[in-house]
């Protein structure tokens, strides 16, 4: 089958970059959230990347009017599906808010459309099962920021054709992303050992081991990362990091991939990273300062 329609749901860190990186594509993108203010954040955020691309040269004038002409914020879910070939979901990870979306999706996308989750964790079988169409349910695992980073995970659930997982290979080629094929199990891949790392990470915040630039900077320099364990939990989101730790828990039951107690303080604090301007660093001046925690 040919995509032509992409709707994204969700427009905040994953959804903006998924929708600009498909109408970069040449995709026609319809890009849903549950309130405009966050449409309006999406979409500047959008054209903040865009026209720094043109600032480097990298994009003309023309394409970037190109995309965001291509771009249409909506609000409602129904409108928002209803001619869609492919839905993409990146809404918060939270299971119970995903079923009862991808519920209302199934009763109003197209027949044939294929539905993606961008989940970093949750089952792709527990979703795929709320819908009629569990051979069209695949996950999508992008990677934060969407527009740099190389990489999809194709998740393959119990009842996920092959010719599904096909259609996300090419679409995601299209986008510029290489493919991996994950069989489906708690966290794919990636996250299985991105996780685990960066709470140890906290964990050792937490015991005082070194502070939060010198952790950085030994995982950076000593690992070669390109950039340490806790800048990376701030641009994730510790909100993020909270519930796929949690999820790992209940799944593997294995207290090994426990949260930190200090990881869920700070979420509890409402010091969820980057997108709250505090997590690990403040972000309230030009250069982000270490937060101390003893
Ligand atoms: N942040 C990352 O690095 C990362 C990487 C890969 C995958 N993911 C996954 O992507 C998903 C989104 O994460 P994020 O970091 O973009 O979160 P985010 O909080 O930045 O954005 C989520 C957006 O979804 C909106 N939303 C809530 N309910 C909705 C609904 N019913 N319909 C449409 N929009 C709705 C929220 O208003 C918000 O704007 C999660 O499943 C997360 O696990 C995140």
């Amino acid at each position: 089958m040919e995509i032509k329609k992409i709707t994204v749901l969700g427009a905040g860190q994953m959804g903006n970059g998924i929708a600009q990186v498909c109408a970069q594509a040449g995709y026609e993108v319809k890009m849903r959230d549950i309130d405009q203010k966050f449409i309006d954040n999406g979409m500047a955020t959008i054209k903040k990347n865009l026209e720094r691309g043109l600032a480097k040269g990298k994009i003309t004038q023309e394409e970037v009017d190109g995309v965001l002409g291509r771009i249409t914020g909506v609000l409602d879910l129904g409108e928002s599906v209803k001619d869609a070939d492919l839905v993409i979901e990146a809404i918060p990870e939270i299971v119970k808010l995903k079923l009862d979306t991808w519920r209302e999706v199934d009763g109003a996308a197209p027949e044939g459309a294929i539905l993606a989750s961008n989940t970093s964790s949750i089952s792709i079988t527990q979703m795929a099962a709320v819908t009629k169409r569990p051979n069209l349910f695949v996950g999508m695992h992008f990677f934060n920021p969407v527009p740099v980073m190389g990489l999809v995970e194709i998740i393959k659930g119990q009842g996920t054709e092959d010719s599904t997982v096909d259609v996300i290979r090419e679409v995601s080629g299209k986008l510029g992303k290489k493919t991996v094929l994950v069989n489906e199990a708690p966290g794919f891949a990636v996250n299985r050992l991105l996780v685990p790392a960066i709470n140890e990470a906290i964990f050792a915040i937490q015991e005082n081991v070194a502070t939060v630039e010198d952790m950085d900077l030994a995982i950076k320099l000593g690992l070669n990362w390109p950039m340490g364990p806790l800048t990376l939990a701030d641009f994730v989101g510790l909100d993020t990091l909270l519930y796929i730790s949690d999820y790992f828990v209940d799944e593997f039951k294995d207290s090994k991939y426990r949260a930190p107690a200090l990881l869920r303080k700070m979420v509890r604090a409402g010091w969820v990273g980057r997108k709250s301007g505090k997590g690990f660093y403040d972000y309230s001046s030009d250069e982000p300062k270490p937060v101390r925690f003893h």
